[in-house]
């Protein structure tokens, strides 16, 4: 589907790029020809995924910030658009979460995601648009959110599904109001997929692991490969007249609460089909 330009002549900032699927998205940009800046708290980490990076032969440069600090986040703003020229591409995909029974949540806890989630993709969001709308350029934001953002919301995660359903709000708000600058605003909302920053806090142990995996029509975790790809799709100039969107990829979890879907939990398949046949008998 692609080809090795794709992205050529794309300078792209992915927030929490050093790690994760961030270094996962930005490995497949660098190798569709994009220029890539990383960012996020832990320089060591950041300077080892670029070096990796740069294996693909186009520029990549990282900035150590917090995206919770508005000030310090215009700060590399100005470095990116200084260093490279110019910046035509956003991915707020830096995030926090934890496991926690919300009544046993402190405030401090609450107020650390919500404002790494939301504030964070604010801040980075704020300042790329200024720069577009100032220079009247075209862009690109997207915004990685996740399944539970949309629906129900989710327990035992509550700060994230606040901070994540404000991210989904801005996706569409901005969509619509900065359309008219060339700017367009989507989001992918991602069902598992292995990383260490989720597994240490959200997967505690392998009869977790399969209970959850119990939920997923499709037998198996997300591959980082597959969220890559739809990533590179939607930064691309392929998905040029889509905007306000949010893309599922979750090997049907996010279905799960279909009302009849539990009943193959209930007996084997096969069994199932009998008891469908005699009841098609009886009527
Ligand atoms: C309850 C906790 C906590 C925990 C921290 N806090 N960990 N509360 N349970 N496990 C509280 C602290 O007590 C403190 O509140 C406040 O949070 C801030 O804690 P700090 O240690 O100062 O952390 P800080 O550096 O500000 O923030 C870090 C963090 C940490 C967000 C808490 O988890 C982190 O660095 N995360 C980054 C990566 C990440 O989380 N990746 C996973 C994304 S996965 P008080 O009140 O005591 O001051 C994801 C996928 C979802 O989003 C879907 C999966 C299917
Ligand atoms: P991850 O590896 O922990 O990635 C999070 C990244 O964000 C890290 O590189 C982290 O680096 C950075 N970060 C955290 N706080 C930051 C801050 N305040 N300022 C700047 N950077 C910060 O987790 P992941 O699983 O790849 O998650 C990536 C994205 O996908 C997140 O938005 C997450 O919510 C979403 N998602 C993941 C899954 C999944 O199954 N993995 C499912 C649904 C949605 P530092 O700690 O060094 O700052």
């Amino acid at each position: 589907m692609f080809k090795e330009d794709t992205l050529k002549d794309e300078v792209i900032l992915i927030t929490g790029g050093g790690s994760g699927l961030g270094l996962s998205m930005a490995t497949k940009f660098a190798e569709l020809g994009a220029d890539i800046a990383i960012c996020g708290r832990t320089e060591k980490k950041l300077k080892k995924a670029a070096e990796t990076l740069k294996e693909h032969g186009t520029d990549v440069r990282y900035y150590p910030c917090d995206v919770r600090d508005y000030d310090v986040v215009g700060e590399m703003f100005d470095s990116i658009i200084k260093d490279f020229g110019k910046l035509t591409g956003l991915v707020n995909n830096a995030a926090g979460n934890f496991l926690s029974a919300s009544e046993d949540l402190s405030p401090g806890g609450f107020k650390a995601i919500v404002d790494i989630v939301l504030h964070g993709s604010f801040n980075c969001t704020h300042h790329f648009g200024n720069y577009l709308i100032d220079n009247k350029k075209k862009g690109n934001i997207l915004n990685i959110v996740t399944t539970y953002a949309e629906d129900a919301g989710s327990a035992f995660v509550l700060p994230s599904a606040c901070g994540k359903a404000g991210v989904l709000a801005m996706t569409r708000s901005l969509a619509y109001e900065w359309g008219t600058y060339g700017i367009r605003v989507n989001a992918i909302a991602p069902g598992p997929f292995p990383t260490e920053g989720a597994w240490t806090r959200l997967f505690p142990n392998k009869k977790f692991e399969k209970k959850y995996l119990e939920k997923i029509p499709a037998g198996r975790y997300g591959e980082h490969e597959e969220l890559a790809n739809l990533a590179a799709f939607i930064m691309s100039n392929m998905a040029e007249y889509m905007t306000g969107e949010t893309v599922t990829i979750d090997g049907g979890e996010k279905l799960s609460g279909g009302q009849f879907n539990f009943i193959d939990s209930v007996m084997s398949r096969g069994k199932l089909k009998m008891a469908f046949k005699m009841l098609k008998k009886m009527k």
